[in-house]
């Protein structure tokens, strides 16, 4: 698999990146650790972190929605499992209904965008090692 950015485990360092008390059960936030958007997630009391931008087209997974352990792109609705990275759902790109009502311009503009988002490839997203100390979340990057 071609990936941007590999990161090794046991390569960088822990950064403070959140506080437990402020990410309850469910929740999800962005932060940025070294010039890098993470979103960080609570899975039912546990903390996972990977990178807060999809594999599909870079769209923040944080303005996205949690559901246990998927998170689903605000985008095009692929959709990831935050504790292991991996792709569970691909994005969607089809027409939807009630297309043909719209002005002939807005429809050639949509399936101009769909031929370009088409073949775009959605890959696994970057998984980052969590460490809660306290009160405190730690993210290695
Ligand atoms: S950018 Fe996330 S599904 Fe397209």
């Amino acid at each position: 698999m071609v990936r941007v950015r590999q990161i090794m485990k046991d390569e960088g360092e822990f950064l403070d990146a959140a506080k437990v008390s402020d990410l309850e059960k469910g929740a999800m936030r962005s932060v940025e650790l070294k010039g890098i958007y993470v979103l960080i997630a609570n899975v039912d009391g546990r903390f996972c972190a990977l990178d807060d931008r999809c594999g599909h087209m870079n769209a923040l997974l944080s303005m996205g929605t949690l559901n246990g352990k998927i998170v689903t792109c605000p985008f095009h609705y692929a959709q990831f499992d935050v504790t292991t990275g991996q792709k569970v759902k691909d994005p969607v790109t089809e027409s939807f209904k009630g297309m043909d009502k719209l002005p002939e311009e807005m429809q050639k503009f949509l399936i101009f965008a769909k031929k370009l988002v088409d073949p775009v490839k959605t890959y696994d997203m970057q998984t980052h090692e969590v460490r809660v100390e306290g009160n405190k979340i730690l993210v290695r990057i």
